[in-house]
């Protein structure tokens, strides 16, 4: 009998780990294969990455490679040439990549330099804005993906309109919301508002961490200003980023919110806390890729700050709407006022995603392991 064939599982960061823990846990029921995590450590502090592995039940990675912060070349850089040193001690039979990270990236070019076959879990996603980190992230690993699994239909569009060819495109929903609707009770049962003292549905849960948002104190200390004449209209809780926290404090701009009545500060929060707190918010204000989904799987009003997102189908099926700072307090108004779109579970945002990418995944493995024969 020949061996499980191996797959590690990377994750790197904050987003990465709803995505891989329900494919994690699939892979696990399976005779035919051996998931390892792989984790990067380009998040490393506990709250950014300890309670999501143990909030979402996954092990202690099985392969660390702790490469921590730095620019954009010194993170990509760090990961390659530690993750190169981890497929070359054991080599792997498929590496899962998900999203959008550096981390993601980097895998995928150590792997395919190394002739591994590598999949991207949340492939096909644009923005369009290749000013973004993430864009860029985006069309190299899909570029160089051997199988793109897709959340939603505008992505395989978007991968078609590129000249991916079609054998390599699979649509098999978003793998998010398998997360949520594994840890749903617990999350109904959280109570992460009444444990800060809000009022559950009578506030608005605010995230920002996209560089185009506060690595420039000017843009920052706007939106500051913003929160806090939006914060007149409704309160405001803002667990914050740590590379949020570090601008607001070298701006000089953390006093102006710590002094805003209405603005609740908190530390980044796990993921049931902190889904929780989304679960009975009025309204949510944000730049995350992931929150635009999870609002819209809610049927909770999203506005982002962006000008741009790569997750569309949140805006013409979900609950999204792009604002900036000019426009965001209007719109604030309007969502309260009830005026907003009655949201649709985009086609396969099910909480069934992980079990067709372990079935996907295993037709390759066995489908190679025969070929091999
Ligand atoms: C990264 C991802 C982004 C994702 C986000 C979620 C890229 C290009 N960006 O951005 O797509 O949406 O994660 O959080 O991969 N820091 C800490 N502790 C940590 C991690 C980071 O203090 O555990 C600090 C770093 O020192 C750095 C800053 O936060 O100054 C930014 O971290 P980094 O991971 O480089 O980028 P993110 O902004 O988190």
């Amino acid at each position: 009998m020949t061996s499980p064939a191996l797959i590690h599982l990377v994750a790197a960061a904050r987003p990465n780990f709803m995505k891989v823990a329900p494919l994690f846990h699939a892979l696990k029921q399976e005779a035919w294969c051996r998931p390892l995590l792989v984790h990067t450590g380009q998040h490393y502090d506990p709250e950014m990455s300890d309670v999501f592995l143990r909030d979402l039940g996954l092990p202690a990675p099985d392969v660390h490679l702790c490469v921590g912060s730095g620019t954009h070349s010194e993170q990509t850089a760090a990961v390659m040439v530690a993750y190169e040193k981890a497929c070359m001690r054991e080599r792997p039979d498929w590496v899962v990549v998900v999203g959008d990270v550096n981390s993601t990236l980097a895998c995928t070019l150590v792997a395919k330099k190394l002739c591994i076959p590598v999949a991207h879990l949340e492939a096909g996603l644009r923005s369009g804005d290749r000013a973004m980190p993430e864009e860029i992230n985006r069309i190299a690993t899909d570029a160089l993906a051997d199988v793109l699994w897709t959340p939603s239909i505008d992505a395989n569009e978007n991968l078609r309109r590129e000249g991916v060819a079609e054998e390599r495109i699979q649509f098999v929903g978003n793998i998010m919301m398998d997360s949520y609707e594994f840890l749903r009770e617990k999350i109904s049962a959280e109570k992460t508002a009444v444990d800060i003292n809000v009022e559950p549905c009578r506030y608005g849960v605010v995230t920002l961490h996209r560089p185009s948002n506060v690595d420039d104190s000017g843009t920052l200390g706007k939106l500051v200003e913003t929160l806090c004449e939006i914060s007149s209209v409704i309160s405001l809780v803002f667990p914050i980023h740590p590379r949020t926290w570090q601008r607001l404090q070298s701006f000089g701009l953390m006093e102006r919110l710590t002094h805003s009545k209405g603005i609740r500060l908190l530390e980044p929060l796990g993921y049931v806390r902190f889904m929780s707190l989304v679960q009975d918010a009025a309204l949510v204000i944000t730049d995350s890729g992931g929150i635009q989904e999870e609002t819209t799987y809610l049927g909770i009003p999203c506005l982002t700050l962006r000008n741009t997102t790569e997750r569309p189908i949140t805006i013409s099926q979900g609950t999204n709407r792009l604002v900036s700072p000019s426009t965001v307090v209007e719109q604030v108004r309007e969502s309260l006022s009830g005026n907003w779109q009655i949201t649709v579970r985009p086609q396969l945002w099910d909480g069934q995603t992980a079990g067709r990418v372990a079935a996907s995944l295993r037709s390759f493995c066995v489908d190679s392991s025969t070929a091999r024969g």
